[in-house]
């Protein structure tokens, strides 16, 4: 069981706290995870948010849990935990003073501030704790994506946390890595022989990794416009997924070995700047389309003003070391797809020497498919004889390991998993701040080459699987996403 903590949430009645940080916290709670005297400490702006925030904060609770999952009796327990408090972030007034009574009069001996703000405010919130005299030893602090804007601003705002924090008590948040399926990747990898083994260019055609969504953009048009899909998706989550498929194995599984391994992988990306970028790139923005039976708008309707900003990337990308000599990595993302779903492909190559003739049936290259969601998924496409024919006939088949069937009751809440950790300070699932400049080194130079005219975004429909470069960028590979098939 975990210290006594208390759990400070900065911006408390913010759409994250109450969709996400909250219902997990209440999950943790109820499946016995959170220590008898810890408590949760949302932040609001104002004194009539306290007022209401109990009764906000649980109509939402019931609105995002699974219907199951709201239990009256369970909530009211759990809600005794909840200590709103009104905090103005960006004035140092009689307001801190009171949380730090709140917070000395605890006893607890672990602290979490989690910053679920905008980045603008991360410096102040920190001078002001450090000033209130609240960064004790066991202090942690948790901030969200977007860390940044580019490479600059990222070591801006890493280097004013710096100043108050050490960076063992720094945890970066990519909720990607807080899901289960995501770290069963590494377990897959380096827990069993017949991956580890094949898990190289010897053996592996390319990679695939794909993030659909079908969701727009979801009343965050004045965030996402300034971002785009590379910076929204791409610098972090897709880039720590290929850091898990690609990195080597850490001598042990502690938060510096792993996220020393990730740091290679991403030091080792094969830069894209100038021309290269165009022809290894494929930028997308949906326009109006059918999307279960119904109309939506393109994405400039829906934002209401021009704007060349992607909500589709399609990337070749090359990790330059030997155990990934010249295997492409895809990586894809997108908003308003057909389908939402996180995969995971690993293709291998052909046998060696063909001994069955074209006759007897097309040659299916074998794949490993790890599915993170919505359900979560591993198969392996072999080859089979059909065993219905007398002569020799090939046909693909699946080896189908769904987790539903083994982990009845498994409801992965990375938010959950994540918070535990950092209470409990364990980082590994955290980012380093090195790969937070890693990733947007790689990332800076594609932005910049995407501001000449010829890299504008091509437009694809709701509802479709992007545009049609995105295909062809495949197709010049002799290649195609899997999950169009
Ligand atoms: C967030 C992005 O980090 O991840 C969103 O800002 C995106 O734009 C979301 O929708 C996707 O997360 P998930 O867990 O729903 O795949």
């Amino acid at each position: 069981m975990l210290d006594a903590f208390d759990f400070v949430i900065f911006g408390g009645a913010g759409d994250l706290a109450l969709r996400k940080l909250i219902p997990g916290l209440y999950r943790a709670h109820r499946e016995g995870s959170l220590p008898a005297n810890a408590r949760i400490i949302p932040t609001c702006r104002n004194t009539q948010m306290v007022a209401e925030y109990k009764d906000k904060v649980r109509a939402a609770a019931e609105k995002h849990l699974n219907a199951d999952e709201f239990v009256a009796a369970d909530w009211d327990e759990f809600a005794q935990r909840l200590f709103p408090v009104f905090v103005d972030i960006g004035t140092k007034d009689e307001h801190w003073d009171a949380l730090a009574t709140l917070l000395n009069s605890s006893g607890n001996s672990q602290r979490v501030f989690y910053l679920s703000t905008p980045p603008s405010v991360f410096s102040i919130c920190c001078k002001h704790l450090h000033e209130t005299g609240l960064i004790t030893a066991n202090a942690r602090v948790v901030v969200e994506k977007p860390l940044g804007y580019d490479a600059k601003t990222a070591e801006e705002i890493n280097s004013q946390i710096a100043e108050y924090f050490n960076e063992e008590a720094i945890f970066r948040i990519d909720h990607y890595l807080g899901k289960e399926t995501v770290q069963n990747l590494l377990a897959l990898r380096f827990a069993n022989g017949m991956f580890e083994h094949l898990w190289d260019a010897k053996s592996i055609d390319h990679v695939q990794i794909s993030i659909s969504e079908t969701v727009g953009l979801e009343g965050r048009a004045g965030f996402y416009d300034g971002a785009g899909a590379l910076r929204d998706m791409v610098q972090n989550h897709i880039l720590q997924l290929l850091c898990l498929v690609a990195m080597e194995s850490p001598n042990k599984m502690t938060a510096e070995r792993i996220r020393a391994e990730k740091l290679k992988v991403l030091e080792s990306l094969r830069p894209l700047t100038g021309n290269t970028v165009k022809y290894n790139t494929v930028r997308g923005q949906y326009v109006a389309g059918e999307m279960d039976g119904k109309m939506v708008p393109g994405y400039l309707d829906e934002l209401g003003q021009p704007s060349n900003t992607e909500t589709f990337v399609a990337i070749r990308a090359y990790i330059d070391n030997s155990r990934w000599a010249n295997v492409p990595f895809y990586l894809r993302t997108g908003k308003r797809m057909k389908q939402r779903f996180a995969e995971i492909v690993i293709q291998y190559k052909d046998v060696a020497h063909r001994v069955y003739p074209e006759s007897a049936g097309a040659a299916t290259p074998n794949r490993l498919i790890i599915r993170l969601q919505p359900e979560e998924s591993i198969k392996i496409i072999m080859v089979s004889k059909d065993l219905e024919k007398h002569e020799t006939h090939l046909r693909p088949v699946v080896l189908n390991l769904n987790f539903a069937d083994t982990y009845k009751d498994f409801y992965s809440d990375a938010y959950k998993r994540l918070m535990l950790d950092a209470a409990a300070g364990d980082a590994s699932l955290f980012i380093h701040r090195a790969e937070v400049d890693a990733a947007w080194s790689w990332i800076d130079p594609i932005i910049e080459a995407w501001q000449r005219p010829e890299n504008k975004p091509h437009g694809y429909m709701a509802g479709s699987w992007g545009p049609q470069a995105s295909s062809q960028l495949m197709a010049s590979d002799r290649r195609r996403w899997f999950s169009i098939d």
